[in-house]
């Protein structure tokens, strides 16, 4: 099966998701972050030594080695932001948009201090301005207000094989 690629904004379940959906497909899951941090430490860090732009670089050479069949992978938010991520993503994968509404993201992720970028004052913009890249790049978009994880992904499953998309090759 070609792989499944989760995006969406910071808090919209993509971590959540992934474990339930490669339970569901018996495939291995992994988390562009996770590889990040295993490889150059905490994100935070990065962006405090380094700065964005850095912590970009390595997203893109992170998400280029990850597995294109039989995996599912949860992406940072802002994976959508170059444009070389964005083709790498349609070209190789199914791409799953978890789409979250602001007021819902804005619950979830109050106190949330662990990423920089939700730091930011104008992060209702970034939210804004990211909405049709994420929508471009997918193939499948899912609203999940007021779903758990378990019910996104039996609803991801669902469009998957009712639109013979896990047939369909690259
Ligand atoms: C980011 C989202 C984060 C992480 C980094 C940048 C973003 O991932 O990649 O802090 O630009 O939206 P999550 O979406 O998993 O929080």
């Amino acid at each position: 099966m070609r792989t499944i690629f989760l995006i969406g904004f910071m808090g919209s379940g993509k971590s959540s998701v992934v474990h339930y959906l490669a339970e569901r497909l018996d495939v291995c899951h992994k988390d562009t972050d996770e590889e990040i941090i295993k490889m150059h430490g905490p994100i935070a860090s990065i962006f405090e030594n380094y700065g964005e732009e850095t912590f970009r670089r390595f997203e893109t050479n992170v998400l280029k080695k990850m597995p294109v069949e039989d995996a599912v992978i949860a992406t940072g938010g802002g994976i959508i932001e170059k444009e070389v991520n964005r083709s790498w993503l349609m070209e190789h994968g199914i791409v799953v948009h978890l789409h979250t509404t602001w007021g819902e993201i804005n619950r979830r992720l109050v106190d949330d201090e662990s990423r920089p970028l939700w730091q930011l004052h104008d992060k209702e913009q970034l939210f804004e301005n990211r909405q049709s890249k994420y929508k471009n790049t997918a193939d499948i978009s899912i609203v999940t207000d007021g779903k758990s994880p378990e019910e996104i992904a039996t609803e991801i499953l669902r469009i998957i094989k009712m639109e013979n998309m896990d047939k369909l090759h690259s």
